[in-house]
């Protein structure tokens, strides 16, 4: 399948469409931005670890009944996809309080959540993506009802997957996020699930494996993502 033209560049990949219309190929890039776009500069090898990671997750959900966009990995950076008309929804969940939760709840980093928690926020660059419920969601016409209650759901049931997948490879998964589209009269799971989207710590040390590394200046950014890779993929 080839490339055709450039339907959309986002901060982290490029959507190309190809000659079916119903097939588009994601193109994982090196850029990394934070904060909504307020942090930019680039992690070596990121868009083919990333794309490496997400087209085994996706596999995995997939056998597992979660329909996803995927339809197979292309290259080292292309990944082939359903095309999808994506819902302006970011669902948060959480297994463990980090990040906003901390920021703007007052949890302490670490405490472990009884019950994980969904998040909804509006996908919105200019608005800086603002937390909101499900009465926001349907007034702005971005998803009904029904939807979210399919969001919530799907975000719950992939929660459960991933997080004993990671904890097989020695990984918390501290929170993720998703994206889902519709595809003819269904909802897929878009996007892609990567240390981009999801927070990891080290299952005995707590060490964090993810995009923090570049959000807080930690170091060992590209080392941290080969290792997320290397758990992935090599731990079968
Ligand atoms: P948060 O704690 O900053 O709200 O992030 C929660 C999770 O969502 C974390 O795993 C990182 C991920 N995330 C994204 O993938 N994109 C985003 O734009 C944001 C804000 C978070
Ligand atoms: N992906 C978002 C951004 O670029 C935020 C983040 O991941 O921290 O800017």
């Amino acid at each position: 399948m080839q490339k055709t033209t450039l339907l959309h560049e986002g901060k982290a990949k490029k959507v190309f469409l190809t000659e079916e219309s119903d097939l588009v190929i994601q193109e994982f890039k090196d850029d990394a931005t934070a904060f909504n776009n307020k942090k930019k500069g680039t992690i070596a090898d990121k868009g083919v670890v990333n794309n490496a990671i997400s087209c085994k997750l996706f596999t995995l959900l997939e056998a597992h009944g979660v329909k996803t966009h995927l339809v197979e990995k292309l290259s080292e950076r292309d990944m082939l996809c359903r095309r999808l008309d994506i819902i302006k929804v970011e669902v948060v969940v959480r297994n463990i309080a980090a990040g906003s939760l901390v920021k703007r709840y007052g949890f302490t980093e670490g405490t472990v959540l009884d019950v994980p928690i969904v998040e909804f926020y509006l996908k919105n660059d200019d608005l800086d993506d603002p937390l909101m419920n499900e009465s926001h969601a349907v007034a702005l016409g971005v998803a009904t009802y029904e939807e979210l209650s399919v969001l919530r759901k799907q975000a719950e049931a992939i929660n459960l997957v991933l997080r004993e997948f990671f904890a097989q490879r020695k990984l918390k998964l501290v929170d993720f996020k998703l994206e889902f589209g519709r595809h003819h009269d269904k909802i897929l799971l878009g996007d892609e699930i990567s240390p981009d989207t999801c927070r990891f710590w080290d299952l005995d040390t707590n060490e964090k494996m993810d995009k923090d590394r570049f959000r807080f200046d930690l170091g060992g950014v590209e080392d941290a993502y080969s290792e997320v890779q290397r758990r992935v993929l090599e731990l079968d």
